[in-house]
């Protein structure tokens, strides 16, 4: 049932018939279909054994939402099993009723019964929303900073340098 609107949410394990209405679901949001991310993305979810970590959302038979997640071992200098939620997306039409926090609810329930205590996601620092919305659901920022290198403006770096050392 959503929080506080009523509404009624199933939520159950994602399955490889849900392809398209992912793809669709995540090009209404983002504005563009990466259909190979996900076609690899929900190859992958449905290999793994055991409890799901990838869930579809229902309200009234309609896919509400959607978030892919997996299981991994020794990543981030941990040595216990941990898992990363890496998208999550509510229909336009049903958000504000539940569906987001239903899928995590299920999630969190999947994890712990798989004897997973860590959950982490990375977020767009343009993705208020998202955000927002996991600083309710209770993700705090992580102790650890993520870093970039440009390869490309670290490489024009490097010949201006040596083009600058040339010349003296
Ligand atoms: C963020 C998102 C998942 C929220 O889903 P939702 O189903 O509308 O959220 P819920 O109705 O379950 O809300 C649960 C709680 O989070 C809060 N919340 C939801 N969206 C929020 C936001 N943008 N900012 C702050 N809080 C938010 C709700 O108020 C509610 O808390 P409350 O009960 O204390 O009021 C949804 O808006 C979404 O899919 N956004 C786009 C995500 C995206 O860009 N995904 C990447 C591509 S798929």
């Amino acid at each position: 049932m959503g929080a506080t609107t009523g509404t009624q949410v199933v939520v159950r394990g994602l399955r490889p018939r849900d392809l398209e209405a992912v793809i669709a679901l995540d090009a209404r949001i983002t504005g563009r279909r990466r259909d190979e991310y996900f076609r690899k993305k929900l190859d992958q979810a449905m290999k793994e054994t055991g409890i799901q970590v990838s869930l579809a959302a229902e309200v009234d038979g309609g896919f509400a939402g959607f978030l892919l997640s997996r299981v991994f071992y020794g990543e981030f200098g941990e040595m216990e099993a941990a898992a990363v939620l890496d998208t999550l997306g509510v229909h336009p039409s049903f958000r504000g009723k539940g569906v987001g926090r239903a899928l995590l609810a299920q999630l969190r329930t999947n994890l712990l019964g798989l004897g997973i205590r860590m959950l982490h996601t990375e977020v767009s620092w343009d993705a208020q929303d998202l955000v927002g919305f996991f600083r309710v659901e209770g993700f705090r920022p992580a102790p650890r900073i993520c870093l970039d290198l440009d390869l490309e403006a670290h490489r024009e770096r490097g010949a201006e340098r040596e083009a600058e050392e040339g010349e003296v």
